[in-house]
């Protein structure tokens, strides 16, 4: 049969690559750019050399910044009230075209290097049975003669030797890393101790906000229908009005000022805690940024069913289920929700901080004589007497019934 492999170009899944052939597979290899820092072509000439049948290298980047990130923009979407999802979102990214290219070329099978004790398996297989229920899924390090024969770094090493894989040239590093255009994660490893911190020269997105600059720069984000349509350096008079050049110019921003960088302990959707460390600049930005002008301009019962369903949103992204039923519901009770989010919100980004400085909007829902001390506006004082004292009403009952009892 043939079967479509994910391919990343690294070791392990070079190793899968010349190991399924050995079952007896003939493998296509795809490759998807989403920002991560890969020589595409070298990876292509590699995959070739390994005996791949066909390789398939996408730029997914726009796609990846419009149909995953934005929409995760208008949800807020943070998991456990921290990490903001670049891994999760961007596997069914991948998984999409993963199985379109395997419907497309008639495989019946897909591959993956994801390990038996993490969230990407889930996430890559999810997407995959949703979009092409009949796909089979071969998943190496689920499978006991794959990883009894490599129960470590130094036996794939040793494999790969064997059989012409180019070793590495880069050293590895004593961690585990996810990179793409939104952040960059690092896991295991070292980092497998929750107390030992992470060394500064981990983070290869963000400076280390005490070496940042001493002088902010200072962004104006446009929104509309709760995405960002145009981001403005307010001193250098330049601007950015597509997406991936956006988010590109905010990552570079934010980035620069050391912004997003958060150190955690997670809940696994399978089960365990697991210590990550991410840096996400420009979606922190943005989050922020979405935040203020989201409050600006939505009613406020509204914005608390929101809230909760952005919650519900990050945890079934978290877990895998982007291509699901209720995902699908929650993606558009959340973009309903955004239809008057639209304005300019005006922020300084220094030493590793976001501080808003202002915003406007057309559909704003901030009423300046109303709110304002100095005049009375639309709006009689005596009325708040009787609406604290009608909110009193439960008080005065649980008082005379513990006079009662006492
Ligand atoms: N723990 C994060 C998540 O589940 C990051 C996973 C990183 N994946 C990786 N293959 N290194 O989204
Ligand atoms: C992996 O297991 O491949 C990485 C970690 C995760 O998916 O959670």
């Amino acid at each position: 049969g043939t079967v479509v492999l994910a391919y990343s170009g690294g070791l392990d899944t070079s190793c899968i690559l010349v190991w399924l052939k050995e079952q007896g597979y003939d493998v296509i290899a795809f490759l998807a750019n989403i920002g991560q820092d890969e020589d595409f072509d070298s990876a292509r000439k590699k995959a070739e050399n390994l005996g791949a049948k066909k390789v398939f290298i996408e730029d997914l980047r726009s796609e990846f910044v419009e149909h995953f990130i934005l929409p995760a923009v208008q949800a807020n979407a943070v998991y456990e009230d921290r990490y903001l999802l670049g891994t999760a979102l961007a596997r069914p990214c991948i998984a999409r075209r993963l199985v379109q290219i395997a419907q497309k070329e008639q495989a019946e099978f897909i591959s993956h290097g994801a390990t038996g004790k993490g969230n990407d398996q889930i996430r890559f297989e999810l997407t995959s049975y949703a979009l092409y229920s009949d796909v089979k899924v071969i998943a190496p390090w689920r499978i006991p003669e794959f990883y009894n024969r490599f129960k470590g770094r130094k036996d794939l090493m040793e494999y790969a030797q064997k059989n012409d894989i180019p070793l590495p040239i880069t050293p590895k590093a004593p961690w585990s890393m996810d990179a793409n255009l939104m952040h960059i994660s690092y896991e295991s490893g070292v980092l497998e101790d929750p107390k030992c911190s992470a060394p500064t020269d981990l983070y290869l997105m963000t400076k280390n906000p005490d070496e940042a600059p001493n002088v902010p720069d200072v962004l104006e984000i446009e929104f509309k229908n709760g995405v960002p349509i145009k981001v403005t350096n307010v001193k250098a008079g330049s601007s950015k009005d597509k997406p991936l050049e956006m988010f590109m110019y905010l990552n570079e921003i934010g980035g620069k000022h050391g912004v997003g960088r958060i150190d955690i302990v997670e809940n696994r959707f399978i089960g365990m805690k697991s210590r990550g460390i991410y840096e996400t600049p420009g979606g922190t930005i943005l989050l922020q940024a979405h935040l203020d002008i989201e409050t600006f301009t939505m009613d406020k019962e509204v914005r608390r069913i929101k809230q909760g369903l952005g919650i519900k949103f990050s945890e079934l992204v978290y877990n895998g289920f982007w291509y699901s039923p209720e995902c699908d519901f929650l993606l558009h009770c959340i973009n309903k929700s955004q239809e008057n989010v639209e304005g300019k919100v005006q922020l300084s980004v220094y030493k590793g901080q976001v501080y808003i400085l202002g915003r406007e909007s057309p559909k704003s829902l901030y009423n300046e004589d109303l709110v304002s001390m100095d005049k009375q506006g639309d709006y009689d004082p005596c009325d708040a007497s009787g609406f604290i004292r009608v909110n009193a009403v439960r008080y005065v009952r649980i008082k005379s019934q513990t006079s009662k009892t006492t």
